[in-house]
């Protein structure tokens, strides 16, 4: 069993597959392991270290990707990585396929099994494998400290001879894995949180860290699998006006609202923006699918109305030695069922529901469900009459991109 690991070449991607620690325990399962030099650079993870775990540097790492049987990446490969790899052979990464079809169209074609590891199925016994939750958790925390960061002023309260500093007001806006940390946070640092989503489950969660939860009274906001849905127009009105209301009182705003296979929520207008406090800062973690905040761009930092909107997609990779720890044992975790003890060879059980859940793509083709190819398109049926213009403009879902 042969193992390869890349070094990860997208822009803003500090973090690294597998780990001194992983690499270790999968040369204890019989693996060949070849670590690209310089893979784990940034997060602090040194050649030396992955040598003394069992793995061989290569300098080159073309030769060792033609012939793993799995390649283990943080992002999507490349079309050049593609190219090498051998049919048959294990992708595990972060595969994005709603964000970019034609490279999963390519790891297809070339007949590789393609994991995506975001779709890791949120089962119990998934868990130590769910890198949607890992990365989440430190987005969460890093979110805070870049707000601290572009904050002019402190998270705690201080009594000092000279006068009273007040503790920074944080609303957080989306209480899902990424929202928790981040509220967490913000109260270790000593900000007076605030909390809403529009999951019934979440307000004892939010509470439950010490914070308080406002909330628009919803049926339930719970939409399947323990993720959101959309609100109606009318819902949508009402949390329109519960978050002006909230947001022009708070110094700091932390977004994290998501919808499966949705753009973000927008939530926070420009208008909403302009009553803020001058130096408040909004993060919005949900820049990639399109942002919470109406000002929001991705990668960026936005100045409007002496508020600062921070639009960073690439949180977990700004705490890239802790990323790719959990990211690397999550793989390890995922990959390890699949090992046959006695050949030491990768034997994917295809009927098991974490692969099926996982794999994207096998044998030339494109697999999982999520992704099968759109039924054709049936002939344009006549618009109902008095219809508007609007009312048939169909807009196609925008997913969110990991
Ligand atoms: P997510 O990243 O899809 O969304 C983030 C949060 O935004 C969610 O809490 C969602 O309810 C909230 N949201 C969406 N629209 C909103 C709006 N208009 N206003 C306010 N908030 C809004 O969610 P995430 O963090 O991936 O968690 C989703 C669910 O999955 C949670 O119930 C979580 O407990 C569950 N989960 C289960 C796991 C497991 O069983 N293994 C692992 C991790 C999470």
């Amino acid at each position: 069993m042969k193992i390869a690991v890349p070094k990860e070449r997208r822009a803003r991607e500090a973090r690294v597959a597998a780990s001194p620690e992983t690499v270790k325990k999968f040369v204890s399962l019989g693996a060949a392991v070849t670590v690209e030099a310089g893979a784990g650079a940034g997060a602090s993870m040194l050649d030396a270290a992955y040598q003394a775990a069992g793995a061989a540097i290569a300098a080159d790492i073309a030769p060792a990707l033609a012939e793993a049987d799995a390649v283990l990446k943080v992002q999507r490969p490349s079309a050049e990585e593609i190219a090498r790899m051998k049919p048959g052979a294990l992708l595990c990464c972060i595969m994005a396929p709603h964000a970019d079809r034609a490279t999963l169209d390519a790891a297809a074609q070339r007949g590789l099994a393609v994991f995506g590891m975001e779709f890791i199925p949120r089962i119990t016994r998934a868990q130590s494998m769910d890198v949607l939750s890992s990365q989440a958790n430190l987005a969460g925390y890093r979110a805070v400290i870049e707000a601290a960061h572009h904050y002019t002023r402190s998270f705690p309260m201080f009594m000092t001879a000279a006068g009273t500093v007040q503790a920074a007001k944080c609303f957080v806006i989306g209480a899902g894995v990424a929202g928790l940390q981040a509220i967490a946070t913000a109260r270790r640092l000593g900000a007076v949180v605030s909390a809403t989503d529009v999951r019934k489950a979440a307000g004892e969660q939010v509470e439950s860290l010490g914070a308080k939860y406002v909330f628009i009274d919803l049926p339930e906001g719970e939409g399947g699998g323990g993720y959101a849905r959309a609100l109606t127009p009318d819902e949508q009105k009402k949390q329109a006006e519960l978050v002006a209301n909230h947001v022009k009182t708070q110094d700091i705003v932390i977004t994290t609202a998501l919808i499966p296979g949705r753009p973000a929520p927008r939530l926070i207008t420009t208008a909403m923006v302009e009553t803020m406090k001058p130096g408040s800062v909004i993060v919005d973690l949900a820049a990639e699918a399109g942002g919470n905040c109406e000002l929001t761009k991705a990668d960026e930092v936005v100045r409007h109305a002496n508020v600062s909107i921070l639009g960073f997609t690439d949180l977990p990779s700004r705490i890239a030695v802790d990323a790719s720890s959990l990211y690397a044992r999550n793989i390890l975790n995922f990959l390890q069922p699949l090992v046959d003890k006695e050949t030491k060879s990768l034997k994917p059980n295809w009927d098991d529901e974490i692969v099926k859940g996982t794999l994207l793509a096998r044998d030339g083709k494109v697999v999982h469900p999520a992704l099968a190819p759109p039924a054709p398109a049936a002939p344009p049926a006549a618009p109902p009459a008095g219809a508007s213009a609007d009312e048939q403009t169909i807009i196609p879902a925008r997913p969110s991109a990991s």
